[in-house]
């Protein structure tokens, strides 16, 4: 069996396995098999990959470099992967999918330089001989326009993500035009480029398309910022994609797609748990205006101590715990999963109600609760528990905010208006824990802090529930 048919066999046993890698991720019990799959898929494409590229063109130098490139990467990702805090995945993700948008780029480019930039030569005779010179000028194009669009957008949710770049959105006069336009000016460029294919096309697309994912992303404000990853994991499949048609290699162009639309889908449902309209989304918020300036006044707050705290849960019949990014931060968890196990043992009802987009992660405080044992059956969603704050005595608001504002609700000109919340200002008594009176991530004020049922306790949460656990 020739290298070729080999490395297309075990091409084909990787894309089996990335598939299984998906299907096994949209279930927390088959979760780590999935992820096992995917990693013996990766490792599989990565050797197919350089035994071909060895044995078709590289040798010398060229290869130093590949597997030079290959240690490198494996030791940063390594390193990565083992200091980064779950509440930094996010920024990370995003940072991952600016390097394959830039890949895109830099493999789109190297196409022109390769074929278009040598019209006379050997490889462009050969494409422009079968009638296909068109479609490689219109695969560069599009690919460059693709990955460049999901660098500069990723590098703008990392920013945003990690709190280096505001998370309100950039509200430029006539935003949606800007966008528009920019796409227009794509399909155009991309038709000129096709019939006459010139350097000066591919630079003013690459620049375009990067002030194109920079202004795309910075439109999008914090609430809607989940939406946003998700859409750029999308992208960033797509760019893949296009580079595989460029590399002639079939299973980036397999691997781009499943990214693709498992990112697109993804990005549905969470624009749907949002109620969020997904073209807005992808349009970079087209439709949405900035609200009002915050400066309504809504009294004074109430505080709180422990000890009081202690009390009042030990004479609930009900409690319901609602986390946000809050506990991630403090690693607030484990006492929190003792506080449980302790008000059960006194006969109290104890249920969790986790919010789609709490924490900074799709499934963020689900793996917090499972990771310090709390029973899955207590962990409810948003749905199956938001009519029954009603009859509930004590929510403990553990380092959420966004997700538990009332404004979302009641107040139609919010940011976050007609954003699903978790009701939890309908329960007999609310204590929230925090640090301060400062506001979430989507950066809007919270009337649940100044309601009469509401009490703050202020502090590191985790600090703050072994106070409890111990005056309890
Ligand atoms: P947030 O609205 O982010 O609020 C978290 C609260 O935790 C803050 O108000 C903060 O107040 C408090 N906090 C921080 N550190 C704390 C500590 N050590 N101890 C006690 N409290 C602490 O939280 P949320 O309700 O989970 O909402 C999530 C937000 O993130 C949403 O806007 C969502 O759209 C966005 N987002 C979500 C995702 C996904 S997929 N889940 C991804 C990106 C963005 P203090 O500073 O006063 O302590």
């Amino acid at each position: 069996m020739s290298i070729e048919s080999a490395s297309a066999a075990a091409y084909v046993v990787a894309a089996l396995l990335f598939i299984l890698a998906l299907a096994g991720l949209s279930k927390h019990e088959s979760a780590k098999a999935g992820n096992y799959y995917g990693i013996a898929g990766m490792a599989i494409a990565l050797v197919a990959t350089v035994v071909l590229a060895i044995d078709k063109d590289i040798e010398g130098l060229g290869l130093g470099l590949l597997i030079a490139a290959v240690i490198v990467g494996a030791l940063v990702g390594l390193q990565l992967a083992r200091t980064v805090e779950m509440t930094g995945m996010p920024e990370l993700i995003a940072l991952l999918h600016s390097f394959v948008g830039l890949a895109a780029v830099l493999v789109g480019w190297n196409g022109y330089l390769h074929i278009e930039a040598h019209p006379h030569g050997a490889d462009a005779r050969i494409l422009e001989h079968a009638d296909l010179l068109g479609i490689h000028s219109a695969e560069v194009f599009i690919g460059v326009f693709i990955g460049a669009v999901t660098f500069t957008g990723s590098i703008v949710a990392n920013l945003k993500l990690s709190a280096k770049m505001k998370s309100a959105p950039l509200v430029l006069p006539g935003k949606n035009f800007i966008n528009l336009g920019a796409l227009v000016l794509f399909a155009a460029l991309t038709v000129w480029f096709v019939i006459d294919p010139s350097l000066w096309l591919l630079i003013v697309v690459t620049i375009v398309a990067l002030a194109l994912g920079w202004h795309l992303v910075a439109s999008i404000g914090g609430g809607d910022m989940p939406v946003v990853v998700s859409m750029l994991n999308s992208y960033s499949g797509w760019a893949a994609a296009a580079s595989g048609f460029l590399l002639n290699n079939n299973l980036l162009i397999i691997v781009g797609a499943l990214v693709g639309s498992s990112g697109a889908y993804l990005s549905y449902i969470m624009c749907t748990a949002m109620n969020r309209s997904f073209i807005s989304v992808i349009a970079g918020g087209f439709g949405i205006e900035a609200g009002p300036s915050e400066d309504t006044d809504y009294g004074e707050h109430r505080e709180t101590n422990a000890e009081d705290v202690a009390d009042l849960l030990t004479h609930a019949k009900s409690v319901i715990i609602t986390p946000g990014y809050g506990m991630a931060v403090a690693q607030a968890q484990y006492g929190v999963a003792q506080l449980t196990s302790k008000l059960r043992d006194k006969g109290i009802e104890v249920r969790f109600g986790i919010h789609p987009v709490a924490g900074r992660l799709p499934g963020h405080m689900n793996v917090l609760l499972a990771e310090a044992k709390v029973p899955y059956d207590i962990v409810l969603e948003l749905d199956e528990i938001n009519d029954d704050f009603d009859d509930t005595t004590v929510v403990l608001v553990i380092g959420a905010n966004d997700t538990v504002n009332p404004a979302a609700a009641e107040d139609p000109s919010s940011p976050i208006a007609g954003m699903p919340v978790l009701t939890v200002w309908n329960a007999e008594n609310v204590v929230v824990f925090k640090r301060s009176m400062a506001s979430g991530y989507a950066g809007v004020q919270n009337p649940l802090f100044f309601r009469e049922n509401s009490q703050m306790l202020f502090g590191d949460a985790k600090d703050r529930v072994e106070d409890i656990l111990r005056a309890l």
